[in-house]
């Protein structure tokens, strides 16, 4: 397949993630790099959801999550397990929704303009693999149909892809 998405701008949150989810199983496969996928799969997430100003993954190495790919600014490369949104997903081994990065203890405030925020554990031959990180310059940017589909999609990864 030729590496482009057609999501159409005017489909509703749940019809996005549908189409793109069709999309992702095409463009995503396990004959190509697993570093190629990963970053592929982070810049379909930017390229469809306007509202995404960050995602990437951070990877679990046995001690601590290490900066994976990622679309956004830079960011801190390495976070313990237990710590910021995406260290306490990684110990509690479920999706964290936080519409209001404020409001949650220890955040790790990597983009000052970062806002709300969603960490989807991924599990790997039921062990922790990583996390998937998504971050909004807007408050309240993520809700139960994004937790849905991007379980899903983490789902997807760790039974085809990595
Ligand atoms: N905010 C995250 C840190 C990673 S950055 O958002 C890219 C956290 O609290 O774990």
């Amino acid at each position: 397949m030729a590496e482009n998405l057609f999501i159409e701008k005017n489909l509703s949150l749940e019809e996005k993630y549908k189409t793109l989810e069709t999309q992702l199983r095409v463009l995503l496969n396990k004959d190509e790099n697993e570093i190629s996928n990963l970053s592929n799969f982070t810049a379909a997430l930017k390229e469809t959801f306007d509202k995404i100003s960050w995602v990437g993954f951070y990877i679990f190495d046995d001690k601590k999550l290490f900066l994976g790919p990622f679309q956004g600014k830079v960011a801190c490369t390495s976070i313990e397990i237990g710590r910021g949104v995406c260290g306490a997903a990684a110990e509690k081994l479920e999706t964290i929704i936080v519409p209001d990065v404020n409001s949650f203890n220890g955040h790790i405030a990597c983009d000052t303009e970062s806002k709300s925020e969603i960490v989807v554990p991924i599990i790997k031959d039921k062990k922790l693999w990583g996390v998937l990180d998504l971050d909004s310059t807007a408050y309240n940017s993520f809700n139960a149909t994004d937790k849905i589909y991007l379980e899903i999609f983490c789902k997807f990864l760790s039974e085809k892809i990595i």
